[in-house]
């Protein structure tokens, strides 16, 4: 008698645990729809955690901080819309202050409109060194705080491009004399700086020496130690622009421009950052891969460039 309860009861286990699993297997399918505002948001919370994560790991998070003045005089802050922007060159912040500024004053206007040589000499964007210290940590405990990171490597390719390329007074002619002074027998040769030399460069520089067109991006913002509500990406530039702009309420007119400092030339991309890389000695690879370690793990980038990982295709002989 008790076996046969035992076995009725056992039959009705296996039963029901049938049931369950035909019922969720059969279930009249609803196709979820992909909601793009979650997934984004979920996208969001996978940035931050992973940051939250390496920061701990990595000790960069100190409950004894304060805010260097060098990375209060990277933070812009637009008072009007309670937001603090933090500036990275080389990820469209020349872009994003054309923004900040309509913003700050309120114009409805085209950011593209707004002159590149103006948008870093204007003095209407507050820096948030500009206030009082006391009241920076409220701004910063208040306010909607972003910044937006690239590909380190991707960005460096970009930041050659742009400043050793071209005359321009300080990176195009000073920087490039003393790279030249440095590295060449010839001081007086006149062929431009190659990518390896100027990597060469940067490689020998302290840390803490780095110009901020290359210095790493967690040193600029201090994201360990700075909650950023909102973490962009170059690489998802045009969904992550229209979310903060959103969210802090921006006109529904406005949108993030695509302008570009020398409109002639190709924006710095995967297939072109790949092309200057594969020119790099393993050993500048190396150290290249030490002075961004952070800036890849803290905001998820991968040395896998065109589908190849890095070093593993180099030309060992330069
Ligand atoms: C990190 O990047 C990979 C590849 O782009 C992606 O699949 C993954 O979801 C990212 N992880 C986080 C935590 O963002
Ligand atoms: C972080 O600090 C802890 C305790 O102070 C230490 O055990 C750990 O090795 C440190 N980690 C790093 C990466 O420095
Ligand atoms: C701003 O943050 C401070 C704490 O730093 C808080 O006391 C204050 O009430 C906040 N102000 C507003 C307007 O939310
Ligand atoms: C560089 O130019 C200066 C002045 O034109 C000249 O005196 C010097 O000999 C040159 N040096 C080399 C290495 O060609
Ligand atoms: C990538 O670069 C190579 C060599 O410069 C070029 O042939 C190719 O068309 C480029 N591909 C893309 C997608 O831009
Ligand atoms: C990388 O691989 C994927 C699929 O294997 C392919 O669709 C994509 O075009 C590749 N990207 C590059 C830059 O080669």
């Amino acid at each position: 008698m008790k076996k046969l309860l035992q076995k009725l009861l056992a039959f009705l286990f296996i039963g029901s645990l049938l049931g369950i699993f035909l019922l969720q297997k059969f279930r009249p399918w609803q196709p979820e729809k992909k909601d793009p505002e979650k997934e984004w948001l979920k996208r969001q919370n996978d940035r931050k955690d992973q940051l939250y994560v390496i920061c701990q790991n990595e000790n960069l998070s100190s409950s004894e901080w304060k805010l260097k003045d060098r990375v209060a005089r990277q933070l812009f802050v637009v008072q009007r819309l309670r937001l603090i922007y933090c500036e990275v060159p080389k990820v469209g912040c020349s872009n994003w202050k054309r923004i900040l500024l309509l913003l700050t004053l309120n114009l409805d206007r085209d950011p593209s409109e707004i002159d590149q040589n103006e948008i870093h000499r204007t003095g209407f964007l507050k820096r948030l060194s500009s206030y009082p210290s006391e009241q920076q940590m409220e701004l910063l405990d208040n306010y909607t705080k972003v910044m937006f990171t690239r590909h380190p490597l991707e960005r460096l390719v970009s930041a050659y491009r742009d400043k050793l390329l071209h005359n321009e007074p300080y990176y195009g002619i000073i920087l490039t004399n003393e790279i030249k002074a440095l590295l060449r027998k010839n001081i007086n040769s006149t062929k431009e700086v190659t990518f390896q030399e100027f990597v060469q460069y940067v490689v020998t520089r302290k840390p803490k020496d780095l110009d901020i067109h290359w210095k790493p991006m967690f040193a600029l913002c201090d994201p360990c130690n700075i909650h950023y509500d909102i973490l962009g990406k170059y690489e998802t530039l045009a969904q992550d622009a229209k979310q903060v702009l959103k969210r802090i309420g921006a006109p529904e007119s406005l949108h993030y421009p695509n302008t570009k400092m020398y409109s002639s030339e190709k924006r710095t991309n995967k297939n072109i950052t790949w092309e200057y890389l594969r020119e790099l000695s393993w050993n500048h690879i190396g150290k290249l891969k030490e002075i961004y370690r952070m800036d890849f793990s803290l905001f998820n980038y991968s040395f896998n460039f065109r589908n190849e990982t890095l070093p593993l295709r180099f030309n060992h002989t330069k």
